[in-house]
C-alpha cells in the first residue's frame, strides 16, 4: 500500500462513487485548488482506492492554525486495510511541518468511531446535513 499526493481531479471518481452515491450534492469542493490545499491518495496494488483532502479553513470554536479534512473515503475494495488511517497519519506529519495546530472535520455519524480511533474528539452538538444525514464536528490536535 502506498500513500502519496494526488490532484483534486484525481479524487473526483471516488468522491462520486463513495460519497455522492445517490446524493445530489457537488463533488467539487470550494478550496480544492487553493495553493495550500493538498490531497492524499491511497493506492493498493497500484489502484487508487482511498482519498482525502486537506483545506486550510478555520472552525470558529478552535484557536490556532487549522486545516479541514474533507472528502475522506476508501472504496469498498480498499476498505479495512488501514488505508484511511495511513492517509490521516501522513497528513498529520505534513501538517506538523506546516506548524498547524488542529485538523477538524464534519464527520458522518457512521464514521465517528473511525475518527475516534484516530484520536479525533467530538466538539459541539450533532447537526443534520441535508441529503447526507447526522454529522458531528470532530478535531484532533496536531
Ligand atoms: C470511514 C472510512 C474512510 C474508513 O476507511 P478505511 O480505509 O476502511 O479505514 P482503516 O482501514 O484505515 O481503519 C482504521 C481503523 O478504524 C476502524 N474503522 C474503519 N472504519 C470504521 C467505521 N466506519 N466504524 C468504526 N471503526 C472503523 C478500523 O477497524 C481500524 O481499526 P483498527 O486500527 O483498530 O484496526 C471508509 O469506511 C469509508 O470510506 N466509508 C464511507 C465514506 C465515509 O463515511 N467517509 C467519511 C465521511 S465523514
Amino acid at each position: 500500500m502506498i500513500i502519496k499526493e494526488i490532484t483534486a481531479t484525481d479524487t473526483y471518481g471516488i468522491r462520486l462513487e463513495v460519497l455522492r452515491k445517490n446524493i445530489d450534492l457537488p463533488h467539487k469542493f470550494k478550496g480544492d485548488f487553493n495553493k495550500d490545499t493538498f490531497h492524499l491518495g491511497g493506492f493498493y496494488k497500484g489502484e487508487l482506492v482511498g482519498i482525502a483532502t486537506f483545506i486550510k479553513n478555520d472552525f470558529v470554536s478552535l484557536k490556532g492554525k487549522q486545516y479541514q479534512l474533507r472528502g475522506m473515503a476508501t472504496t469498498i475494495k480498499g476498505r479495512g486495510k488501514g488505508i484511511g488511517k495511513q492517509m490521516i497519519n501522513q497528513a498529520i506529519a505534513i501538517l506538523k511541518e506546516k506548524q498547524v495546530d488542529f485538523l477538524w472535520c464534519n464527520a458522518r455519524e457512521e464514521a465517528v468511531l473511525f475518527y475516534e480511533k484516530l484520536k479525533f474528539t467530538k466538539i459541539g452538538e450533532e447537526f443534520m446535513v441535508e441529503k447526507v444525514g447526522l454529522h458531528y464536528k470532530m478535531f484532533t490536535k496536531i
